[in-house]
């Protein structure tokens, strides 16, 4: 069995960070204690030295979308590709999602995206089952869903285009079994008749810009206001995913003063780019819904990051290439979506902590441990625990660097955040005890990614 002695680093946890040693037996983290001597440990273990590093739980990207297949296309990120870029951005493990293939129950939708994951994935892998329509029989096939070990569903209050809007008849009664089955329910959240009105009574072109135009801020509000109100008046909890604005952060804040339990998630393009970059040639790489808002919406998320009004970061990794991106400049043909796994942590990290907003501990607890406890992962995942899976990033902090294309893994061969120059950088990435990147270099095994069997998320316990 493989031992590794990580020596000296600055340990990292969701709430304190201190000087100490941790050892790994196998897949497991099975010791940690200021000094661990040589003497202690078998012959032929490894040592690494981590004075001047963090060593931080491996993070969890609660939000990505590797090869999806939609709109009669794939994303340039495969579960190979992913794999990696996620490897050098200190991830080890991304929660994606199962398309609601109508024709099978949701169990076995889930299954064929297990079974397509397990060929290519590199780092480990959770499950959000979408849900796109409700019928008889539903609860017995949530209960399904939850002994396969898929605790989220996923619903969308818009693209009826695609096939993915949800009706909102029985949606009560989907909320209900949900809750029934300790089920979170995430949603994707944009009201689709706002967004209808305000195409219908456009009378601009659909240029990239247009995208921020035809799909409000308000159709955010009105969307986590209705979904809200009703996992309230059932008595249930909802997270949100990719909350891009201020108006939508209206709504959490009024629904979380009515005393209902809404877990925020935001991602790094919400809090850091605005609507300003959809203008010019290279506006469609920057269109994903919702669409980018104004900078002072960056702000306000900022500081409501600070504040802790969100729990999770996550990024939405939805990757095309440029050739893809820019086949087209009308905003409702642009593919949506842009890549975001690897440059999470940099991007975080310069933008709060080494600015001083938030603490090592903070970064860790939005990026790691809360994802891992909300979607029933904790403590296998998301912390620095004896016993835990040794998925763990050697970070250096003051690695100062420029993100581009050139320095980014994506197959998109573009990063939203060219020129960027960042604070810190994963030098090391090990998953369950096997160094996956280590100094730039890739070291990921396609298939050795596993499936995460999830159990009850947090907010049910
Ligand atoms: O534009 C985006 N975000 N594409 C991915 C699908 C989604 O809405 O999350
Ligand atoms: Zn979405
Ligand atoms: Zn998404």
């Amino acid at each position: 069995m493989n031992t590794i002695l990580i020596r000296d680093g600055l340990l990292v946890e969701s709430d304190r960070s201190w000087k100490s040693d941790l050892l790994i037996e196998g897949e497991k983290i099975v010791r940690i204690a200021p000094r661990i001597g040589l003497e202690e440990v078998p012959a032929d273990t490894e040592v690494v030295e981590a004075d001047g590093l963090c060593v931080m739980p491996g993070l969890i990207d609660a939000h990505t979308h590797y090869h999806l297949v939609s709109r009669g296309t794939v994303t340039a990120d495969s579960f190979v590709e992913g794999s990696k870029l996620a490897a050098f951005g200190g991830v080890t493990t991304v929660i994606d999602f199962a398309d609601h293939d109508k024709t099978r129950t949701l169990a076995d939708s889930a299954k064929a995206r297990i079974e397509a994951m397990s060929k290519g994935m590199a780092i480990d892998f959770a499950l959000h089952q979408g849900v796109y329509g409700m019928h008889g029989g539903i609860e017995a096939e949530l209960q399904d869903l939850v002994k396969l070990g898929v605790t989220t569903i996923k619903i969308f209050t818009t693209y009826k285009n695609v096939g993915y809007l949800i009706e909102i008849d029985g949606l009560r009664e989907l909320f209900s079994a949900c809750k029934r089955c300790n089920i979170m329910v995430s949603a994707h959240c944009e009201d689709d008749t706002l967004i209808e009105e305000t195409n219908a009574n456009h009378t601009g072109g659909h240029t990239p810009a247009d995208h921020a135009v035809l799909r409000p801020a308000e159709a955010e509000y009105r969307a986590i206001k209705y979904l809200g109100t009703l996992a309230g008046e059932v008595g249930m909890p909802l997270y949100v995913v990719h909350l891009s604005s201020a108006r939508g952060l209206d709504a959490v804040r009024e629904l979380r003063g009515a005393g209902i339990q809404v877990l925020v998630e935001t991602t790094p393009h919400y809090l850091l780019l605005d609507a300003s970059r959809l203008a010019g040639p290279e506006g469609p790489l920057y269109v994903m819904t919702p669409p980018l808002r104004t900078e002072q919406d960056n702000r306000i998320l900022q500081d409501a990051l600070v504040a802790k009004e969100f729990q999770v970061v996550a990024t939405d990794h939805c990757s095309f290439t440029r050739e893809q991106k820019l086949a087209s400049d009308d905003c409702r043909t642009i593919f949506p979506g842009i890549p975001g796994t690897e440059e999470m942590l940099p991007l975080i990290h310069t933008f709060a902590v080494a600015s001083s907003r938030l603490s090592l501990s903070q970064l860790v607890r939005l990026l790691s441990t809360t994802p891992a406890k909300a979607f029933g992962l904790y403590p296998r995942k998301g912390s620095l625990q004896v016993g835990s899976d040794a998925d763990i990033v050697l970070f250096d902090p003051e690695c100062m660097w420029t993100l581009d294309a050139s320095s980014i893994h994506s197959a998109a061969g573009y990063t939203p955040y060219e020129g960027f120059k960042v604070a810190g950088k994963a030098i090391m990435t090990y998953l369950r005890g096997r160094l996956v990147m280590g100094d730039d270099v890739y070291l990921g095994k396609p298939g050795e990614g596993k499936f995460l069997v999830a159990g009850t998320p947090s907010a049910y316990l």
